[in-house]
């Protein structure tokens, strides 16, 4: 297993570029299945999760051709609607292809992916929302089972929660329904914005796009041409290498990003007291005189994204003074908490909120990462430490950040990846 060194303490500096974003690459793929001819992403990440995907796609029968951060996906050829076991359980993600695989061919099977690290993460919205369009759908043996053998309808869906895979699910499953589908409150991320963008461009009729009603107008089974396009920036990654930037309280540009992305994450930062310049296709940041404290709320989009509450959990050790932390989406995403203490950090956990009391002296040690933002925040910690850091693990992070270590190396870190 491999494993990455940190030793700690040092500024960083120079620029470096935002890969594809995972979270929107994945719905994309899945969203191929609804395609009479081959579809061509580019700007893909090169993650785990990405391969995870493509694989499933191929399990199914589907062929895709993969080289330098693009692929050529043809799902012509998919001849089975079962997604295994073996492959969803390596990412919740996976649940995607429920809502394509259903519309195009009435009956799909896709195992439950079952909870995680980070909260229990139920799908009852994704599967009441398809119940609503006419699916009849059942739980046998571990596998979501789904029929709609004569296609699904199109109807007024109100969903109680914000999700963002369970939106995406239904707007896909939606594009080749009878009818028009209306989606009340459902998740705005500029992952779910892409998705439907495509879509559009694809020849499904959508309205709403960004708002809080989205108006679908089905195809009545017929096929998409999606044809190809180019995936978005990845705002988390964004967001994480500008934290880089301001534990270390050095100057950092990323570039390749889509600033309006990053507004929540940005306005925390100026609050925090370190400078930011805007471009249209980058983001500098500057050191802070003083790091001040921080008060988070994590919420959906345009709020303060819940991928981002570790990595600022790990910056909030060097402020100076008392930040807090709320995490409102997930019941169980403070897993980092108790490894930061290993780093020195002194936070109280009560329920879902988070006290941090700064600034610490970090100081290096081996920790182990237990998710994928989660592992980021240790990195971060390991770049403010003093002496050496070992982040054990980091499977996590492969599956969503490209080249970590080749990046934050770019910018002067000392990081090798090593085996156990
Ligand atoms: C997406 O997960 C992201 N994953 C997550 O990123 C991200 O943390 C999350 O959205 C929130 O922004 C992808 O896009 C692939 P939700 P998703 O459904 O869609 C509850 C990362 O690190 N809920 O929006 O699974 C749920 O339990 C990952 O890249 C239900 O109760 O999240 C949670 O409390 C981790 N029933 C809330 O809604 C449901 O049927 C939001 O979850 C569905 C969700």
């Amino acid at each position: 297993m491999d494993f990455l060194r940190i030793d700690g303490g040092r500024k960083l500096q120079g620029s470096v570029p935002i890969s594809g974003a995972k979270n929107a690459a994945l719905p994309l793929i899945a969203a191929t299945i609804l395609s009479k001819r081959p579809v061509h992403i580019s700007n893909l990440p090169d993650v785990r999760d990405i391969h995870t995907l493509l694989q499933l796609l191929d399990n199914l029968g589907a062929s895709f051709h993969y080289r330098d951060h693009q692929a050529t996906i043809d799902t012509s050829t998919i001849q089975s609607t079962i997604a295994k076991y073996d492959i969803v359980r390596k990412m919740r993600a996976s649940i995607l292809v429920l809502g394509p695989l259903l519309a195009r061919f009435g009956h799909c099977e896709v195992s439950l992916p079952g909870g995680c690290a980070i909260g229990q993460r139920p799908i009852d919205l994704h599967l009441r929302a398809l119940q609503q369009m006419g699916a009849q759908i059942s739980i046998k043996s571990g596998y979501v089972v789904a029929e709609a053998r004569k296609g699904l309808r199109g109807t007024t869906i109100i969903f109680d929660k914000i999700t963002v895979t369970g939106t995406e699910n239904i707007i896909m499953a939606a594009a080749l329904a009878k009818g028009e589908t209306v989606i009340i409150n459902p998740a705005k991320e500029p992952e779910v914005v892409q998705l439907c963008q495509v879509l559009a461009a694809g020849g499904v009729e959508i309205e709403g796009i960004e708002s809080d009603e989205l108006r679908i107008r089905g195809s009545e089974g017929e096929l998409l041409d999606l044809g190809s396009f180019r995936v978005i920036p990845d705002r988390i990654e964004a967001g994480t290498y500008l934290c880089a930037g301001a534990i270390t309280n050095s100057q950092v540009t990323i570039t390749d990003c889509d600033p309006n992305h990053l507004d929540a994450v940005v306005a925390k930062l100026m609050e925090m007291g370190f400078g930011i310049k805007r471009d249209r296709r980058s983001i500098t940041i500057l050191p802070a005189r003083k790091i001040a404290p921080v008060h988070i709320v994590t919420s959906e989009y345009p709020g303060f994204p819940t991928d981002m509450q570790a990595q600022f959990m790990a910056l909030a050790l060097m402020a100076e003074g008392t930040s807090i932390i709320e995490e409102r989406l997930f019941e169980n995403r403070f897993m980092h908490a108790s490894e930061l203490m290993r780093f020195g950090a002194n936070i109280q956990l009560k329920g879902n909120v988070a006290t941090i009391i700064g600034p610490t002296k970090l100081y290096g040690a081996d920790v182990m990462a237990t998710d994928l933002r989660a592992s980021s925040a240790l990195v971060l910690a390991g770049l403010a430490a003093q002496g050496r850091t070992n982040v054990h693990r980091i499977y996590h992070l492969d599956r969503g950040y490209e080249r970590l270590e080749g990046k934050l190396a770019a910018l002067g870190a000392a990081i090798t990846r090593l085996r156990e």
